[in-house]
């Protein structure tokens, strides 16, 4: 005899089952009968001004470096930026957002704040060749330093703490230091990324006091130790020679602490939030939008995210269009106002 599976074995009492399986009352497939109508009641679109893209620039000229782990993704000098600047702008992407190789090295990062550092220089140039464009800087200190840390180590300068730890407040004084240097430079928006506490305040009042107060932040507010950024750390030089960030970014397993995290930066004074990675973190994205609707969001959908696509895509395994556009709407669909992506260039040609 036939047996219905467990599978179809529905909720609704015979008779509800039986008038919705004998009139087919609802169907949502009606809706999806076409292209046209799937666009009318499509929920979530990606644009290009959607989207920041990552620049990484360096010392020296005529290089145009391809990053190993991540095909498409280039060190550039100075002399390169203006062009490729010129090439974003007409892609329709608003903003980039710059990663530094320093010259030299140094425990505290000097070049990070200083005039002819690379990054200001960069800023300089890209704001000349396209003033319209939104320059956003990454303020940071661990492609600067030669340990590789995000910030000023304590080296028995505070006994109660541990060797190497991450100074807060000595690297605070820093930060405020590279966050005035990119505004004079002539950064549009400055991007604390080193979860650092106090941050957000530091670096307002800083900007305030040097007649920046139109400058917002954009704070790296949710920012986890994540497996994720190794490509990265090849990118921008910036991987810790010893040790791993897991004392200031946050633990992947936690969640309400994101909020507790976004909170404090909101009350700080940042302007901009944002959730960093994006792809393992879509819930975090889903409840900061709830929770603090008054700020834009942005997402950051980092190296190792681009990377995996990549291999997947040259190995033929998955279909690299269809795949990155379909990672981009689920970050705006969680609840991203802005993603920062290295897909930001291909993404923008494909929407068009
Ligand atoms: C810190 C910074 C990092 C990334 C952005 N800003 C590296 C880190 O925190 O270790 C990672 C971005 C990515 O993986 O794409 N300057």
């Amino acid at each position: 005899m036939h047996k219905t599976p467990a599978l179809f074995e529905s909720s609704l009492t015979p008779n509800q089952h039986s008038a919705l399986s004998t009139q087919h009352s609802i169907r949502p497939r009606r809706l999806r009968l076409n292209p046209t109508l799937r666009r009318m009641v499509r929920e979530t679109t990606l644009a290009p001004d959607d989207f920041i893209y990552p620049l990484f620039v360096t010392h020296g000229r005529h290089v145009k470096n391809e990053i190993n782990s991540m095909p498409g993704v280039y060190q550039w000098s100075i002399d390169q930026l203006a062009r490729e600047a010129e090439a974003i702008a007409k892609l329709g992407i608003p903003a980039v957002i710059l990663f530094g190789l320093p010259a030299a090295k140094d425990p505290i990062g000097l070049e990070n704040f200083s005039s002819d550092g690379i990054v200001q220089q960069a800023t300089r140039a890209i704001k000349q060749a396209v003033p319209e464009m939104i320059v956003i800087t990454d303020v940071c200190l661990c492609e600067y330093t030669d340990h590789g840390h995000c910030g000023i180590l304590n080296h028995g300068d505070q006994p109660h703490l541990p060797e190497g730890y991450v100074l807060n407040d000595e690297t605070l004084k820093v930060l405020v230091k590279v966050a005035s240097s990119h505004a004079e430079a002539g950064a549009d928006i400055v991007a604390p990324s080193g979860m650092i506490d106090g941050m957000v305040a530091a670096i307002r009042s800083g900007l305030d006091s040097s007649g920046f107060e139109h400058i917002p932040i954009m704070s790296y507010s949710t920012k986890y130790a994540s497996g994720f950024y190794g490509p990265f750390r090849e990118a921008a030089q910036g991987a810790p020679k010893f040790g791993d960030r897991k004392t200031h970014q946050m633990d992947p397993a936690n969640a309400r602490e994101a909020l507790r995290e976004t909170e404090l930066d909101v009350a700080e004074g940042a302007d901009m939030l944002m959730v960093k990675p994006a792809l393992s973190y879509l819930d975090i994205i889903r409840q900061t939008r709830e929770q603090f609707p008054q700020l834009p969001l942005a997402a950051y959908n980092v190296s190792g995210e681009y990377a995996m696509v990549k291999a997947a895509a040259r190995n033929g395994w998955i279909d690299e269009e269809r795949v990155t556009l379909e990672i981009l709407t689920s970050i705006k669909r969680a609840g991203a106002d802005l993603i920062i992506t290295y897909h930001a260039k291909d993404a923008a040609q494909w929407i068009k």
